[in-house]
């Protein structure tokens, strides 16, 4: 019998972009992100503000049990014809890091894309550095498909290794119903 789980996903709204516009300035957590590596400057804020009402994006609140915002999670590139989606995951609250919430959070945005969405596969990209990422995403199924080398360059020569990683849907439907 599957556990209760400890998040909770719900629609994210125009307020939740206060707490996100915090996080933003989390420097650590922009470079797990790429929001402040050389070549990716992004405004996370600005961003989350754009995915909403997209079509080819779902933007979600991640709460803990208590219903608490701790973070949140994305569909984005919804290609609807070839049935994929890029996910990507972000616990601002750097205390709930390491509780397995963002497993969980993970799962469940994969069971709404692939039973409530009929997509057929979900990738992302992870900086090879981030590990705790990685630890996650393998953890709910997904597979390193490639390696993408010294993605970024800072002016002193420093690249970052990004891993492409992909789950099909026969894959997690078997892994949460084995
Ligand atoms: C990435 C993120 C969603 C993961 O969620 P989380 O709740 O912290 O992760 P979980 O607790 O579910 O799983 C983390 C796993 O990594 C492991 N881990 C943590 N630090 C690690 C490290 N330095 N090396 C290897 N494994 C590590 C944990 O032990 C755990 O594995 P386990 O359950 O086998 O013990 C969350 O930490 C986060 O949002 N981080 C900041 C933003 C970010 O990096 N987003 C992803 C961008 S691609």
């Amino acid at each position: 019998m599957k556990s209760k789980s400890r998040v909770n996903l719900r629609a994210f709204t125009p307020e939740d972009l206060q707490k996100v516009k915090a996080w933003n300035d989390d420097e650590e957590l922009a470079t797990f992100l790429g929001l402040k590596l050389p070549g990716e400057e992004v405004d996370y804020y600005k961003r989350c503000q754009r995915l909403l009402g997209k079509r080819n994006s779902r933007i979600l609140a991640i709460e803990d049990a208590t219903g608490y915002f701790i973070g949140e999670v994305e569909l984005n590139q919804i290609a609807w014809r070839r049935k994929e989606a890029e996910l990507h995951i972000c616990i601002g609250e750097r205390k709930y890091w390491g509780r397995g919430l963002g497993t969980e959070a993970v799962l469940a945005v994969l069971d709404m894309a692939f039973v409530d969405m009929g997509l057929k596969s979900i990738y992302l990209r992870v900086y090879r550095h981030n590990l705790r990422a990685i630890r996650c995403y393998e953890k709910c199924g997904f597979k390193k498909e490639a390696i993408l080398r010294n993605r970024f360059r800072s002016e002193c020569g420093q690249g970052y290794d990004v891993f492409l990683m992909k789950i099909d849907a026969w894959e997690h439907i078997s892994l949460t119903t084995a």
